[in-house]
């Protein structure tokens, strides 16, 4: 058997297509064009690719963009000054401000002086705990890509067995929440696996549902997969190949090889959740702008 592959380039450019059709329509109806401000620190080389792919695909959905580049001996100060510029700026629906941040930087502080009608990435403690009581808020791009890559990929969730990966704040702990949620692409019954648990094998070979992010390549081997399995692969990861131009390519959590073999449905490295992450930035910043102009849910 060999797994269906998820593509989640094709997922993401029908999503964005539909959210530039949405960014049309609230700029015909009301004069408002979505704007997504950036506040890009120092030069991590993860963060530089993720502002720039963001760049290009605002443009594809007629947003604006407003990028701010701090050096790495930026202060805490110079930072929130910025923030709390684009928190007043009224062309701005959304702040994005890309981690890690430079080490003598208060990424907790930072990330709380963002106005939270303004968090697209939805990481400040406000909308977190709005998240988890299911009120009206912004999810998370990265784990809601997830989800929407297991809908639009017709994956049951609801009643099934998903097991979880990773609990970082940014994708393990919004994952589990998502999928236990009482909602479309929820409702599933979740374990959630990081370095403390014991024989991970065990917990993942019974998961109709498997979401890693681990982010260390060969988490998860074929072995690992309960037959028929989706794997939903979210690491990445530079390895050293000498035989690509840039000397490494990049990989997933998941043993591609070994784990399509046994898997139902899996998500490739790169092109499989990668592309969701910016375009749930584009859904999130585009219900910013259609709440601001009083057009939202
Ligand atoms: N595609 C995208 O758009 C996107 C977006 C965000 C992140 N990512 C990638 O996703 C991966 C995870 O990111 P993250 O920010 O969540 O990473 P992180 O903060 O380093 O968290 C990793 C989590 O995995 C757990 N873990 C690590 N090795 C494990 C193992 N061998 N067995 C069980 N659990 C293990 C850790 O457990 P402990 O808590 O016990 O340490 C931790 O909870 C990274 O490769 C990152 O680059 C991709």
């Amino acid at each position: 058997m060999s797994a269906r592959i998820i593509d989640g380039k094709a997922v993401a450019a029908e999503l964005r297509a539909e959210i530039a059709r949405q960014v049309a329509e609230l700029k015909a109806k009301t004069g408002v064009v979505p704007g997504l401000g950036v506040v890009l620190v120092g030069d991590d080389p993860a963060s530089r690719s993720y502002v720039s792919a963001k760049e290009k695909a605002l443009a594809e959905a007629g947003m604006l963009s407003d990028d701010n580049r701090l050096p790495a001996t930026a202060t805490q100060a110079n930072l929130l000054v910025l923030v709390d510029r684009l928190n007043r700026d009224p062309r701005i629906h959304g702040i994005l401000v890309p981690l890690p941040l430079p080490k003598h930087l208060d990424e907790h502080a930072v990330i709380a002086a963002i106005a939270p009608e303004k968090d697209v990435d939805g990481f400040t403690p406000a909308n977190v705990g709005r998240m988890l009581i299911d009120l009206p808020c912004y999810l998370p791009c990265t784990p809601h890509g997830v989800i929407q890559l297991l809908l639009r990929s017709g994956v049951e969730t609801s009643g099934r067995h998903a097991v979880v990966i990773g609990r970082s704040n940014i994708v393990g702990k919004p994952v589990v929440h998502l999928l236990m949620r009482k909602a479309k692409g929820g409702n599933a019954t979740v374990t959630v696996c990081h370095t403390g648990t014991k024989d991970l094998a065990a917990h993942t070979r019974q998961a109709d549902i498997l979401v890693v992010a681990a982010g260390r390549p060969n988490t998860i081997t074929g072995d690992m997969i309960k037959p028929g399995a989706t794997v939903i692969d979210v690491g990445v990861n530079r390895v050293a190949d000498p035989k690509t131009k840039t000397g490494y390519r990049l990989v997933g959590d998941v043993e591609f090889d070994s784990a399509r073999k046994v898997a139902g449905l899996i998500t490739p490295v790169p092109g499989g959740v990668g592309p969701m992450t910016i375009t749930m930035l584009l859904h999130n910043t585009l219900l910013a702008a259609q709440r601001a102009a009083g057009a939202g849910r």
